[in-house]
């Protein structure tokens, strides 16, 4: 046990992971209960995915719609015929040379895998995360564990085990501790289900990566009849009322706020705050850096509970799509 695991509640969820935890977590799963594991992205709430009562469980923990379909986690790459049908030869050569690690891919789906899991759909997502703890929870376990990010619907994705509690409570039954994520943005999730292949959702892994790979073109996907939440607008979202705005505006975005009265936290980029702006975070330069610490950041700015968060726009090369993307899902732009 670490020093946060007194939290309120009725018992204490976090456990530092080691090896006893993880075979106590994977006991949990087989009788159908809650276990949040970091994993390099973001931490998720995990259930076994071949369980629909425990798959249930997690869109009530997470406040989450039924008809959301969640990403099985798998531990190994033979897994995928456990829960897919027609694997195209691309699916194995990606997850050959991705996995472990951020990318998901989306298959058609076996008969036999739940509807629970997949929101109803014909098709599954897969992915084998990398993370030690995710792994040995896998191998401990056997079967695939569905995980979604382990935040209440629409909230910020969480980056520490810290951040799980904050947001689930006493309704996980284990939280495991892995320490903060290193990635900090969810997995590029991949669509190869159908004719072409389509870019669901951007990460870590880049369309221009994956399309010099392929040798093909990737389309993206406007989500329209496509059940995928990580699409939507307001998802990611603090609870304050958060503004997006270029560095050139910035200065004029803080004086119109001022004006009307609003106390403004600034997630700032390459503006250097003033003696008189006391909630402010500087993020990295780098946009390693910047994913890896984006959701404590936003999530620490929301604490403070002031009238606004006003976010600094980094570049918008292609290092930076998944951030981007995350911001401006978060956000909505200011009206200068
Ligand atoms: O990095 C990640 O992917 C993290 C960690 C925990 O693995 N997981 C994650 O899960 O971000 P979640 O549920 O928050 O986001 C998964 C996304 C959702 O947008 C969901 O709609 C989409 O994957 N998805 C899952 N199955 C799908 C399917 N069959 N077709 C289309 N989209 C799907
Ligand atoms: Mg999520």
């Amino acid at each position: 046990m670490s020093d946060n695991d007194q939290v309120s509640d009725k018992r204490a969820v976090i456990v530092t992971a080691d090896e006893n935890t993880i075979v106590e977590a994977a006991l949990l799963l087989k009788q159908g209960g809650l276990v949040a594991l970091p994993t390099e992205t973001v931490y998720g709430l995990g259930a076994d995915a071949s369980n629909p009562e425990a798959v249930k469980r997690i869109f009530t923990a997470k406040g989450r719609p039924e008809n959301h379909p969640l990403i099985v986690h798998v531990g190994s790459v033979e897994q995928i015929s456990d829960w897919a049908v027609n694997i195209p030869d691309v699916a194995w050569r990606l997850a050959k040379l991705f996995w472990p690690g951020p990318l998901t891919l989306i298959l058609n789906k076996r008969p036999e895998v739940p509807l629970a899991v997949t929101g109803g759909q014909d098709t599954i997502a897969l992915r084998m995360p990398d993370n030690p703890v995710a792994l040995s929870l896998l191998k401990a376990f056997g079967g695939g564990i569905a995980a979604p990010s382990a935040n209440r619907f629409k909230h910020i994705s969480p980056t520490s085990a810290k951040h799980v509690l904050e947001e689930l409570g006493s309704t996980v039954d284990l939280i495991l501790d892995g320490g903060s994520c290193l990635l900090g943005v969810e997995s590029t999730i991949l669509d190869l289900s159908g004719e072409s292949y389509r870019l669901l959702r951007p990460g870590h892994i880049s369309v221009g990566e994956l399309e010099a790979l392929l040798k093909t073109k990737i389309s993206t996907v406007n989500t329209s009849g496509v059940r995928t939440p990580g699409m939507m607008a307001e998802h990611y979202s603090p609870l304050t009322p958060a503004y997006l705005c270029t560095s050139e505006c910035f200065s004029e975005a803080l004086n119109k706020l001022a004006q009307v009265n609003k106390t403004v936290a600034i997630l700032a980029y390459k503006y250097q705050p003033g003696s008189k702006q006391a909630h402010f975070i500087s993020m990295p330069e780098r946009s390693a850096e910047y994913a890896q610490s984006l959701y404590a950041a936003l999530r620490q700015l929301d604490q403070l509970k002031l009238d606004v968060i006003l976010v600094e726009q980094p570049p918008e090369t292609e290092y930076w799509q998944a951030i981007n993307d995350r911001l401006g899902k978060a956000t909505v732009p200011f009206e200068t």
